[in-house]
């Protein structure tokens, strides 16, 4: 089995969402719970930002003792010394500096030649580890940087010191299999890369921010980055529920293991929905209000005569209550029938097809049968005897 490391990024990638703004105490709560989940190491935000960042990150290092934290930095020495003021307490410290390499980035926001580039972040890097025992590089937009310059500042900041290489899809641009090719490519191509963890880090602006952390973890990723529920710039970053869950569920295709507690997943993520105000969507895979739901007749007769005729996951693997058998318009006699049972009502065949008929018409005239509108169907079917 191979090991894969799970970054945390949800106080820091995962804050810069719209509107997302958590206060220490609120931020220390998340950490807490992150080490609990299993998160290998914990981002706990960007120390250089804010008075209020860099307290946190303070206090998170001084607080999480089974996960690593980190902090961002940019490529610049006032950057890497906050950092370290604020790392310094920690178990074992680390810093992830981060430098754009795409020609679009390289020109026009950091007005820098190639060549500079590449002077930056080897000084950034050396400079980092007089002090951090871990340094992360992150090259910024690496999906749509030239592969060969890429490979090439890769083999700089390893020889610099990098512990980790991370190659972001900033900008959610990639395809999978473009995404697994970088990988591949890097692992080939960068003399020393072996030395180093490599890692992904997708966001989802066109909706394939799993599919293409799946593929870099297919082609040798060591590390994977993401936020729970998924929240992050724009589009947001991946989901790591998603990640773990599928991990798990194909764990004969990956053949992959993480420091995850799965039963952690659903307390995560409510917690981090409630402190930060991000709602999740109902049909949110995992972790959605309705990601263990069936509506079907059909699906729910096969629920119950077998659950794994539809639930490929059971909410009991990620510490939820259960799987829930919403009755509507397209639910069948049998589900309707195991209900009014738990229900405590016990009907004649006859009733209970009565019963069924009008909850059928109720159905239709309602978006959601709640329990006290069966209650009333079925005591109103008991008493008229
Ligand atoms: O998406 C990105 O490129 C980032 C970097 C700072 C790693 O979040
Ligand atoms: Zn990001």
């Amino acid at each position: 089995m191979r090991e894969l490391d799970i970054f945390d990024t949800t106080l820091r990638d995962g804050e810069q969402s719209a509107g997302i703004n958590l206060n220490t105490a609120e931020k220390i709560e998340i950490a807490r719970q992150l080490e609990r989940f299993g998160a290998t190491i914990i981002e706990a935000g960007f120390p250089a930002a804010s008075t209020g960042d860099f307290e946190a990150v303070q206090r998170i290092a001084g607080t999480v003792k089974n996960s690593i934290v980190t902090g961002l930095a940019r490529s610049v020495k006032s950057d890497i010394d906050r950092a370290w003021e604020a790392l310094k307490g920690a178990e074992q410290p680390h810093i992830h500096i981060f430098l754009a390499t795409s020609p679009i980035h390289m020109e026009h926001k950091l007005l820098k030649t190639p060549e500079q580039v590449v002077e930056i972040a080897v000084d950034s890097v050396k400079y980092a580890r007089q002090f951090f025992p871990l340094v992360q590089w992150s090259a910024e937009d690496a999906s749509r940087s030239d592969p060969e310059f890429l490979a090439y500042i890769i083999q700089k900041v390893i020889q610099a010191g990098a512990t980790t290489i991370n190659l972001p899809d900033t900008v959610g641009y990639a395809t999978p299999s473009e995404y697994g090719a970088m990988f591949r490519y890097m692992k080939e191509n960068v003399q020393g890369i072996e030395k180093v963890k490599l890692s992904a880090h997708c966001h989802d602006d066109l909706g394939m921010a799993t599919a293409n952390t799946l593929a870099a973890i297919e082609n040798g990723a060591d590390q994977i980055e993401g936020t729970i529920n998924g929240i992050g710039e724009r589009a947001g970053n991946v989901a790591l529920e998603e990640i773990v869950v599928a991990l798990h569920i194909r764990k004969q295709l990956y053949g992959i293991n993480t420091s995850v507690n799965l039963q952690e997943i659903k307390r995560t993520s409510q917690l981090v929905s409630q402190l930060t105000g991000s709602f999740i969507q109902s049909n949110k895979a995992i972790v959605g209000k309705n990601a263990f739901a069936h509506e079907s007749g059909i699906h729910q007769d096969g629920m119950l005569k077998n659950p794994l005729t539809y639930e490929i996951i059971t909410p009991a693997l990620i510490g939820d209550a259960s799987t829930e058998l919403v009755l509507g318009k397209h639910s069948g006699r049998h589900a309707f029938k195991d209900r009014a049972i738990k229900m405590g009502f016990e009907l004649s065949d006859e009733k209970l097809n009565k019963a069924f008929a009008e909850f059928k018409k109720l159905a239709d005239s309602k978006k959601e049968i709640v329990q006290d509108d069966l209650f009333i169907l079925l005591t109103d079917q008991q008493i008229n005897d």
